[in-house]
């Protein structure tokens, strides 16, 4: 087994904490909703078992209404902020009351699909919280009835501090976020987080939810952030393809019927993302109409969700060519000719492994498969060049954010770092 095998797996034991891994020990603590579904991937690879358990720890905290949180606080720990006490939600175990996007049903399809019927009974166990996850999309996320994903929090996109949010964000009142101290920026260079001003918005958002005590319908209707959200969009439309996949695995009938209709409803609706002036799918605001703009790595999830008539695909691509010439490593979460591109800032400049592990699939999928073995290549090269972390900058492959990082020794152990797969 190669070095970078072995030191992958070491991460995910490592970052262990019984039942759940933490993203990375120092900046994230707790359980991070699409973290796990992805690091169970990881575990895939060496330890199926243990792969199930990731999911079915995450799915033990859902709530009644179908929410599945984006944090999952299993103890306390006073080097995080914003921690249990200040989301307030109370509940056992304590969790955050936003949630993060969807790509658990896309996992569970895979970890299926490699053991077969032998894993069963572990799918009929978790395959009922995933469709109640998502008929909580539709019933929650979905004022447009289009199929889309609005989010309340820019963390719900798992691209926290994505341009997109940018002008949404500014018009959120801030008086609620109170004053409190940062812990991120003890930990991780401030230039690679988000900014104050950020901070003060996201805090004012959790508040928000406080104040309206988690009743999820109340603050989707009501919340000064309202957006839809490309990523978690394209993500719960693939999702929802590879949970149909398994509902008619287990002949679930009428539960497959009912996913093909959101389905449609999706694939109808997603048009309300494109943005002809820029040729592609952006974030738009519900509040004031307004797209983004923005060519993120998000607007190539089209391909992994299935989405896109041909001349719209070719749109994409003509960016992603751009993008290429513009970066020495794909893909970078946003345009780096954009005037917002920060080449080392989170998410507003590094590449992801979790993200280019999507997009590859999508390209291959859609017979790219230059495109899906090029963002193979890339990332493995980020990897075998400095390690396991957050994210890598796209310009000199530097790295970004926290070190020893689980979901990229997930993504080395699934994808990257192997030879046969995608
Ligand atoms: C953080 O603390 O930065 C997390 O990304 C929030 O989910």
């Amino acid at each position: 087994m190669s070095a970078l095998n072995e030191q992958a797996r070491a991460i995910l034991q490592d970052n262990d904490r019984g039942g759940f891994t933490v993203p990375t020990g120092s900046l994230y603590p707790f359980q991070w909703n699409w973290d796990s579904a992805f690091t169970a991937l990881g575990f895939a690879t060496f330890d199926p078992d243990r792969a199930w358990l990731e999911i079915e720890t995450l799915l033990d905290a859902q709530w009644e209404d179908g929410f599945v949180p984006h944090i999952i606080f299993h103890g306390d720990d006073q080097d995080y902020f914003p921690g249990p006490k200040v989301w307030g939600t109370n509940r056992r175990p304590a969790t955050s009351g936003i949630t993060q996007p969807p790509v658990a049903a896309s996992v569970v399809r895979q970890l299926y699909h490699a053991e077969g019927p032998a894993a069963e009974a572990r799918l009929r166990r978790v395959f009922p919280k995933l469709v109640a996850w998502h008929r909580w999309f539709r019933r929650v996320r979905d004022p447009l009835n289009k199929g889309l994903v609005m989010i309340v929090h820019p963390w719900e996109s798992g691209r926290d501090n994505s341009p997109e949010w940018d002008a949404p964000a500014n018009a959120v009142p801030t008086e609620g976020a109170g004053t409190y101290e940062r812990r991120d920026v003890h930990v991780v260079d401030s230039a690679m987080r988000p900014t104050k001003q950020q901070y003060d918005q996201y805090l004012a958002l959790v508040a928000f939810g406080r104040e309206a005590g988690w009743r999820h319908e109340e603050i989707a209707a009501t919340s000064p952030f309202q957006v839809f959200d490309v990523g978690c969009t394209m993500i719960l439309l693939r999702a929802e393809r590879d949970l149909h996949a398994l509902a008619v695995s287990l002949g679930e009938e009428d539960v497959a019927t009912e996913i093909e209709v959101r389905i449609s409803l999706a694939q109808a609706g997603i048009g309300h993302l494109w943005d002809e002036a820029v040729g592609a799918y952006c974030s738009r605001d519900l509040r004031t109409g307004n797209t983004s703009g923005m060519v993120t790595s998000a607007s190539f999830l089209a391909f992994y969700a299935g989405v896109g008539s041909d001349q719209q695909r070719e749109r994409l691509l003509e960016h992603l060519q751009r993008i290429d010439a513009a970066a020495k490593y794909l893909v970078p979460s946003l345009d780096p000719q954009h005037a917002e591109f920060d080449a080392p800032r989170y998410w507003r400049g590094p590449v992801w492994a979790v993200v280019n592990y999507m997009l590859a699939r999508g390209f291959a999928e859609c017979g790219l498969e230059e495109w899906s073995d090029r963002l193979k290549s890339d990332t493995r090269q980020l990897i075998e060049l400095t390690g396991f972390h957050e994210a890598y900058c796209p310009l000199t492959g530097q790295p970004t954010g926290g070190d020893t990082f689980t979901w990229t020794a997930a993504m080395w152990l699934a994808w990257a770092g192997q030879l046969d797969d995608v």
